[in-house]
């Protein structure tokens, strides 16, 4: 029937790789935004914890909270006919134990609206996923480099380059994928290693800075859009210069009122 918008699942973001269709996801974390993406067709928006740098205007996404991301989650919801929802799960909001992660990830199903939650981690999660999916909360797993490891990292650096490293992401992803996460993000990885991890699982790859391999892509929207221009990423492609356009709308803005051009008679009541 025309101008029914069939939400999109789970089991639809499986079933695109069966088929070979590319998975679009962008972050949002306000109906606006996600309004906008939801109407462009993106597949997948996530409630990234890159809210802590573009939202919060933070170094690192460490002190991002449950409750912040929970807030973030609600105002995007309200907003999304069709895209697959999905919540980032914050930093120790589910390292301490199985039962924290499934309360928190709850949470943000039940007061976030989300429709699934992403975690970083790899073998040592697997537990976690499989707990959180027995209990009815999808999951999508993020392997490569995991932002929340930026101190032990020293930065946020590319992983998997050598041998060793890369075969722990491949046994990470592995687990991830066989703990019952219906997706897995890849991040900073080469990109020979995103394609094998792309060819050897069964559920679909998502990557950012993992090469064009991937079975879909994320980035943070306000990169792509170049809100964020005080950033400048390789793997980043700017759809459009906002950060300028804005600068430049406001300016505008701001000559009209002190010429006293704006308000117009048209514009007063
Ligand atoms: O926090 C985030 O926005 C993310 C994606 C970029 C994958 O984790």
């Amino acid at each position: 029937m025309n101008g029914v918008i069939k939400p999109i699942t789970v089991s639809d973001i499986l079933a695109k790789k069966r088929a070979g269709e590319k998975i679009v996801a962008l972050t949002a974390y306000d109906a606006t935004f996600a309004r906008l993406l939801d109407q462009a067709g993106v597949d997948i928006i996530l409630v990234g914890d890159s809210l802590g740098m573009v939202i919060q205007g933070l170094d690192t996404t460490l002190p991002v909270t449950l409750e912040e991301t929970i807030y973030h989650t609600r105002c995007s919801a309200q907003a999304i006919s069709r895209a697959l929802l999905v919540a980032d799960m914050p930093f120790m909001s589910y390292q301490a134990s199985v039962e924290q992660a499934a309360l928190n990830a709850g949470r943000c199903l039940k007061e976030g609206g989300a429709q699934a939650v992403k975690l970083e981690g790899g073998e040592e999660f697997a537990p976690t996923i499989h707990k959180l999916v027995a209990v009815g909360i999808p999951v999508m797993g993020h392997c490569g480099m995991q932002p929340q490891r930026v101190r032990e990292y020293g930065g946020y650096l590319l992983q998997g380059a050598d041998e060793v490293q890369a075969e722990r992401i491949v046994r990470d992803a592995h687990a991830v994928a066989s703990a019952g996460a219906f997706s897995l993000v890849l991040e900073k990885i080469p990109r020979a290693l995103a394609r094998r991890i792309t060819n050897e699982l069964r559920i679909p790859t998502i990557g950012i800075a993992a090469g064009p391999d991937c079975d879909g892509q994320i980035l943070v929207s306000y990169d792509m859009l170049g809100l964020a221009d005080q950033f400048k990423f390789r793997f980043v492609r700017r759809y459009i210069e906002g950060a300028e356009l804005i600068r430049k709308a406001v300016k505008e803005y701001g000559e009209d009122i002190r010429a006293g051009k704006f308000p117009s008679d048209k514009e007063a009541f």
